[in-house]
């Protein structure tokens, strides 16, 4: 049965009883005895002999021996020596506990006789345990906010030692904001209480880790530590805080709508909740919430609308940052509107001269003002114009212009200008802005007409109509409008009588047709000349003259006039042929003109008819009539022949020629009137002296002939018309309007001498040809010629 560490009342009564039990066998007690806890085995405790007052063999006899409580042999008795050591190491801590004083009760045991003596050892304590906390960690949570001097119980320490060798005293780590102190339970045992003497802030050290230490009393003392870990707890002590208190941002005004404009911040060291930041535009006017907008977590000011310099330069807000907790903080945005240069200059008409007139130098044509609503070199503007354009740009006071005429316009040359007035600025990139106006010139009467040709040639073929239209004259006036209607008026021609020339024709005063207003002759008037004005309706008018020449062409109107043989005489003419002619005898030559001129007027002849076919020829150029043969007696004395005249018009006209031919046998009497039936046979007998004196007066007059023929060409040649007043030759000049016309006759030019011949005044020698042409009128063939047309002068025959 073992004794109880901590007896209960079972257990305390059973001790008593034995110790009664004990006493009643042997009242000696010995000891008590001390011993120290944790002696090694065989430590010397006490000399229970000696204390027993027995001999040493006594003990051995006695067979003495100790017995422990328990079942542990603590004790072992050497009872050669009689010394108590001890056989098993005594912790105190296992023996008693906290029980102190621990005693360990023995007893020695004696036989022969039974002798008990009760024994006590008293163990005495040892510091040999620390303190011990059961955690090696104690966590708290505290209030960042809590006031200074509150405790905090910490948990104790356990030390199985006793007494001083318990914990004394509890150590706290060095820190700066609690101390501990170390306080008694009323079994006296110490506990540690954490006090705080300084405020926390969760924000500079949001957790405290310390060591407590306890200590116990031994010496050396014992510790033994454990880890306090305190965490501060958080409450919204922090207002969020921005970086900046002013942002200062550029934002050029091209900037695009959700643009980052700036990123705010401000920071909560509060955590939690408490540190949660909601960012919001305070206090912000209607136009700022129009512009920017926040993002209320992250803080970018991003655009909302686009800016514009303009219109607003310049925004002042506020921003506010909000934690969870209601704390807030602000900053103020300062936000610049940078200007771009997106504006292009404006340009603004005020006035505009149009139409300009023409001919007018530094005349003010268009006035305008220009304006760029940009700011600085943005704003700055330069206009021009282009330079090949006869107009200055001329300045007038800031931003204002006036364009001038720089010389006098021509609207003939140019009637238009589109003026390109182009404004820039100067900023970067250059805007421009141009502005195009279009300028008409209106027309002044600079101009006179002009005539298409400087002089015109109109042709009219005789005998028009009446009113016929020969030929159209234009003028062309360069100006415009009404200064360019032109009238055509006709003007008598430069020469004296040209007022009779101008009544033959007409012309249209709008359209400049010119008319032949009656039939024109071509034999009377080759040619006329008018002249035509042109005038237009400006004011005043300018005109201008043009030479208008009317060239009457010829037609074949004419027949051909026979002048020789005469064909309407009382007594027709009658040739004499002398029988011996031989054959190419020249019997006669007719002699015939025609009017008409050119082609008209050749003449070609033909025999038609002859009494006796084949004994005469005729010459178709020029109108000789020959004999064909050798005549014979047999010829009939009388001959008739019937020969045409023909013009090679288109068509043909012709007349017709009767020639009497009488036969005859000598030459003797070529000046004797016409024959009678007698003549030939007077002739006979003075045959040969006919043929003698024909013979020699022909050489004779062959001769004084060609002397003659040579003379007057001459003559003719060298003083023309004048000293040969009755010899107008056809190509001699003509006199007033009318106009050389040649070829008039149709004599070849070898005959013309003939005819020349006839009308000289003082060529009497030659006389003696003239009995056989004799005087004549054009009449009865060809056409009827007026009486007092100069076509009768300018022939130059004198009938
Ligand atoms: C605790 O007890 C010790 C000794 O037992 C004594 O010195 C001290 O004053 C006591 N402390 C308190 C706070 O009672
Ligand atoms: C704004 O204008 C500047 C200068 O003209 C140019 O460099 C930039 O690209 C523009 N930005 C936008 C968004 O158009
Ligand atoms: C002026 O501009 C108008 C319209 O663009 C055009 O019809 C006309 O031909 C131009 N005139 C000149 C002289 O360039
Ligand atoms: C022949 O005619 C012309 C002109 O018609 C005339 O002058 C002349 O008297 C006439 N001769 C004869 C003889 O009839």
């Amino acid at each position: 049965m073992e004794i109880g560490w901590i007896p209960n009342q079972r257990q305390r009564q059973v001790l008593i009883f034995f110790v009664l039990l004990s006493m009643s066998g042997a009242d000696t007690e010995l000891g008590p005895y001390f011993v120290v806890e944790e002696m090694e085995k065989g430590s010397f405790v006490a000399n229970l002999g000696k204390d027993l007052g027995l001999e040493l063999p006594q003990l051995s006899t006695r067979r003495a021996r100790v017995i422990s409580q328990g079942n542990k042999e603590h004790l072992q008795l050497k009872v050669q020596t009689g010394d108590l050591l001890i056989n098993e190491k005594i912790d105190r801590e296992e023996l008693c506990g906290t029980t102190e004083p621990c005693i360990l009760y023995f007893q020695v045991l004696m036989e022969m006789p039974l002798e008990i003596f009760q024994a006590e050892l008293r163990v005495k304590d040892i510091n040999d345990n620390s303190p011990v906390f059961t955690e090696k960690e104690m966590v708290f949570k505290i209030l960042e906010n809590s006031p200074l001097g509150n405790t905090f119980l910490l948990n104790n320490a356990l030390d199985l030692d006793v007494g001083n060798n318990n914990v004394q005293k509890y150590n706290i780590s060095p820190n700066s904001h609690f101390h501990v102190l170390t306080r008694n339970r009323s079994d006296g045992r110490k506990y540690p209480e954490l006090v705080l003497e300084k405020e926390l802030d969760r924000e500079q050290e949001p957790e405290v880790r310390l060591t407590l230490t306890a200590l116990d009393g031994g010496s050396p003392p014992r510790s033994g530590t454990s880890q306090v870990r305190i965490e501060i707890v958080d409450i919204n002590d922090n207002a969020p805080e921005f970086q900046q208190p002013i942002y200062k941002v550029q934002v050029p005004e091209n900037s695009s709508v959700g643009s980052l404009v700036v990123t705010v911040s401000a920071r909560d060291i509060d955590s939690g909740a408490y540190g949660q930041i909601v960012y919001t535009l305070a206090h912000s006017s209607e136009e700022t919430n129009k512009i920017l907008e926040v993002n209320p977590m992250t803080g970018e000011i991003r655009l909302k609308k686009q800016v514009d310099f303009e219109t607003v330069k310049f925004y002042e807000m506020d921003i506010e940052a909000t934690d969870g907790g209601g704390l807030s903080g602000k900053c103020t945005l300062v936000l610049q509107v940078v200007d771009i240069n997106d504006n292009p200059p404006e340009v603004t008409m005020s006035a505009i001269t149009n139409p300009v007139p023409e001919n007018s130098p530094d005349t003010v044509v268009a006035v305008f003002s220009v304006s760029d609503s940009d700011s600085g070199t943005n704003g700055k503007m330069v206009s021009s114009i282009p330079e090949d354009l006869p107009f200055l740009l001329k300045s007038s006071g800031k931003n204002f212009y006036t364009l001038v005429t720089e010389r006098a316009l021509d609207r003939e040359e140019r009637d238009e200008y589109n003026i390109t007035i182009t404004v820039s600025d100067l900023g970067t990139p250059r805007l421009q802005t141009q502005h195009t106006i279009t300028l008409q010139v209106s027309d002044m009467n600079d101009n006179a007409p002009e005539f298409t040709q400087s002089s015109y040639t109109l042709w009219v073929r005789e005998n028009n109509s009446p009113a016929l239209h020969i030929g159209t004259i234009s003028a062309t006036d360069r100006d415009s409008g009404s200064n360019a209607q032109l009238t055509y008026s006709l003007l008598p021609g430069p020469q004296p009588g040209a007022d009779a020339a101008a009544a033959l024709v007409s012309i249209n005063a709008d359209s400049g047709q010119l008319f032949a207003l009656r039939a024109l002759d071509y034999e009377a008037l080759q040619a006329f000349e008018v002249r035509v004005r042109a005038a237009d309706r400006g004011s005043p008018p300018l005109s201008s003259q043009a030479l208008v020449r009317v060239q009457v062409l010829d037609a074949n109107d004419n027949s051909p006039f026979v002048l020789y043989p005469l064909q309407n005489a009382s007594a027709p003419c009658t040739e004499l042929l002398p029988r011996a002619a031989e054959p190419g005898y020249l019997v006669s030559k007719v002699v015939a003109v025609d009017r008409d001129s050119g082609q008209n007027a050749w003449l070609s002849f033909q025999l038609l008819k002859a009494t006796e076919p084949g004994l005469f020829s005729v010459w178709p150029h020029n109108g000789e009539v020959r004999t064909a043969r050798l005549l014979s007696e047999r010829d009939a004395p009388k001959h008739r022949l019937l020969l045409l005249v023909k013009d090679n018009g288109e068509p043909p006209r012709s007349a017709s020629v009767t020639l009497h031919v009488l036969l005859v046998d000598g030459f003797s009497q070529p000046y004797l009137p016409l024959p009678d039936a007698a003549a030939p046979e007077r002739a006979q007998p003075d045959r040969l002296t006919a043929y003698l004196v024909i013979a020699l007066a022909a050489v004779s007059s062959l001769f004084l002939l060609s002397l003659l023929l040579f003379v007057a060409a001459r003559l003719c040649r060298r003083s023309r018309a004048r000293s040969l007043a009755g010899c107008a030759l056809p190509d001699g000049p003509l006199p007033g309007h009318l106009l050389d016309v040649s070829g008039t006759g149709t004599l070849a030019h070898s005959y013309q001498y003939e005819v020349c011949l006839q009308g000289g005044a003082g060529t009497n020698e030659f006389k003696f040809l003239k009995p056989i042409i004799p005087n004549l009128q054009p009449q009865g063939s060809g056409k009827e010629i007026e009486e007092n047309s100069p076509f009768r002068n300018s022939l130059g025959f004198n009938y």
